[in-house]
């Protein structure tokens, strides 16, 4: 009996190995017919908006439009992953973009967000035909999908980087609603996102844990709300998808499954966004200059307070970027060197700057290196020339053997340029109250920033461009771009007749109309600390800048742009909604020494 018993076992589990799939070939056959069902299904739920948009009501193609957003959500791991050109036209930001290869060459934005605008919009017929416009521009798009799917061959590695750039997604973009600021759907597209990992992660052998804290994430939609504002997005991070993420970590590790270990901003052998250390500001060190190391820094240090920099010796870096205010000035404008007038804008923070891929309001400058030429080059800020400071420095002893010390080298324009980036880049701490909590501690956020922290990611919209975790317009889940908004930013406080700011930022490099008085988003961290705000320092207090948000920015002010990228909408935040959200910002200031 025993004999038969262990033959019957035996054969049990080879079958169950060969019902299952689990080996490689098949798990890639695997996911790919279920890639394949789910672009079907997509292309399906296109072609019956099609036919709806034709005749429907307008609560009809709501209703179509939701769930082609839906299929969308099914398959955006993948998408994104493998197409992400293609999936820029299903579902990218409804504003015109250039590439910085060709600045001047704009691309129209087409997809879901734009269908969207006009979906939620009233139903004319000449908004018919822009709603059958666009649905067919999304139909080309699938079948571009389609006519590929058969040559995408599923590789483990890359499998699991899409996953964990999915999780990424669902924690920034996901979580503020980034992409369906009219639908408001964003938190059941999120169980979708959840179930299609779950999906996925079938054909993977083992895998209890990672099934068992996606079952609970899902759970936690269901049990306790599908409403924009109301979602708790702090549990749902801390005790759902960060959990999730440090799982699919561990099963990654246990199961030997390879990192894609193309360096990215975040480190690739992390998946918790979250984590301490998981953003390298090395990766955007130009080749030369990466890995600085302590002597190289401190030599930084000791150059960013020399007044030798500037052509007439009394400024040096601090002057304008005084660390105890987080590298700011405490200025709506600085002064210009000869202090006959005032510098074109305000002085920004340096904390974190090295994690931002292009400098300036008008991301003018990719490197430190260059920024920090432009600086000293330049008439009003600091007029010197590193030529002749390298001379100066030449001079002094305690110069030539820090040189020698860090490059073993004498003072030169390059060695001045590496040593002041690789000092600002050394500023990244992300160490505040929020990262704190965010890590676990529970008690770091009390309940006033907790309910400001959902305030920000729901109702205000702010994490829709200051993205988490970074707080700035670097993109996640790639971190490589650096977003422009246009706000509508006065030129003062006067609100009865509110003037724009004369500044036209981004435009002033390539001339392109949609990008007239555009900014960079600029990271919130560290803002209590920072006043006063905007490009300008036009705002003296965060109320005011809360204010000027709640009422729908330059449009809620009276100033007409056609360009402004800011919804013209009114927040409708309350008193305390405006406390709360105020208390979170001051709770992103770092504990740091520097
Ligand atoms: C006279 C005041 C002043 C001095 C001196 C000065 N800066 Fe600045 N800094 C500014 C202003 C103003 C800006 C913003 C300019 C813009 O966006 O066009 C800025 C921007 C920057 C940025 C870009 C940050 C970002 O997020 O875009 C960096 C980095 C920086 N400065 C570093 C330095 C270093 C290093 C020095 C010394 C070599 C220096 N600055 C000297 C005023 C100053
Ligand atoms: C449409 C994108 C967008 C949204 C939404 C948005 N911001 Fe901003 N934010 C920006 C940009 C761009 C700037 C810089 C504008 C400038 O300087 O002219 C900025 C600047 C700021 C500043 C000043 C930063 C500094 O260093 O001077 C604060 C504070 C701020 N935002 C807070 C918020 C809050 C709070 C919300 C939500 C109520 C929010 N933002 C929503 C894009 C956005």
């Amino acid at each position: 009996m025993l004999k038969y018993f262990k033959i019957w076992c035996f054969l049990s589990i080879l079958l169950g190995f060969m019902v299952m799939g689990f080996r490689p070939e098949n798990k890639a056959l695997a996911l790919s017919e279920t890639y394949k069902e789910n672009l079907t299904k997509f292309q399906k739920t296109a072609n019956l908006l099609q036919q709806t948009a034709k005749k429907g009501s307008s609560h009809e193609i709501k209703n179509l439009f939701i769930n082609l957003r839906t299929d969308y959500k099914t398959l955006e791991c993948i998408v994104e992953y493998y197409y992400p050109k293609t999936a820029a036209k299903l579902n990218g930001p409804p504003l015109p973009e250039s590439e910085p290869s060709e600045p001047e060459v704009i691309i129209y934005p087409t997809g879901l967000q734009v269908l969207e605008a006009y979906v939620y919009d009233d139903l004319t017929d000449d908004n018919r035909e822009l709603i059958l416009t666009e649905i067919s521009n999304i139909k080309t798009a699938i079948e571009y999908l389609i006519l590929n799917a058969e040559s995408l061959k599923f590789k483990d590695e890359e499998v699991f980087e899409a996953l964990k750039l999915q999780l990424f997604r669902i924690a920034t973009k996901g979580l503020a609603g980034f992409d369906s600021p009219l639908a408001n759907t964003a938190i059941s597209e999120i169980r979708t996102n959840l179930e299609a990992i779950h999906s996925l992660m079938l054909n993977y052998p083992y895998n209890d844990e990672v099934t068992v804290k996606i079952k609970a994430a899902i759970g936690f939609i269901n049990t306790t709300t599908l409403d924009f504002n109301e979602f708790n997005r702090a549990v749902f991070l801390t005790v759902y998808l960060n959990p999730l993420a440090e799982t699919f970590e561990a099963y990654q590790k246990q199961n030997h499954i390879a990192d894609v270990t193309e360096q990215r901003l975040t480190d690739y052998r992390k998946w918790n966004l979250f984590a301490k250390n998981i953003f390298q500001a090395d990766y955007l060190a130009p080749e030369d200059n990466k890995n600085a190391d302590t002597l190289q820094i401190a030599l930084g240090k000791m150059l960013f307070y020399e007044t030798a920099l500037s052509s007439n010796g009394k400024r040096s870096c601090a002057s304008c970027h005084h660390p105890d205010k987080a590298f700011t000035d405490a200025l709506a404008l600085n002064q210009s060197l000869d202090g006959e007038t005032v510098l074109a804008r305000n002085t920004p923070t340096l904390l974190h700057a090295g994690l931002n891929p292009v400098q300036f309001y008008d991301s003018r400058v990719a490197f430190l290196e260059d920024q920090i030429h432009d600086v000293v080059s330049n008439r009003t800020e600091m007029d010197g020339n590193l030529e002749t400071i390298s001379l100066r420095l030449k001079e002094k002893n305690h110069y030539l053997s820090a040189f020698k010390k860090a490059y073993g080298a004498k003072p030169s324009p390059s060695f001045i340029k590496k040593a002041l980036a690789s000092y600002v880049r050394s500023l990244v701490f992300l160490n505040s109250s929020f990262d704190h909590y965010m890590q676990g501690e529970k008690e770091a956020l009390n309940t006033q920033e907790l309910a400001g922290f959902n305030l920000f990611m729901g109702k205000g919209k702010c994490g829709s461009c200051h993205f988490l975790p970074l707080f700035s317009g670097t993109v996640p889940p790639l971190f490589e771009k650096m977003e422009s908004e246009v706000l509508g930013v006065p030129a003062n406080t006067d609100t009865i007749n509110a003037k724009i700011d004369a500044d036209l930022g981004k435009y002033n490099l390539y001339k392109i109309p949609h990008q007239k008085h555009a900014f960079k988003t600029p990271s919130l961290r560290n803002i209590a600390l920072t006043a006063p705000y905007m490009h300008n320092g036009v705002y003296q207090t965060l109320d005011e800048v809360v204010d000027f948000y709640n009422k729908g920015g330059g449009a809620g002010l009276g100033i007409i742009l056609e360009n402004q990228t800011l919804s013209p909408d009114k927040l409708q935040l309350s008193e305390t909604e405006k406390k709360q959200l105020i208390a979170f910002l001051n709770a992103l200031t770092d504990k740091a020494v520097y």
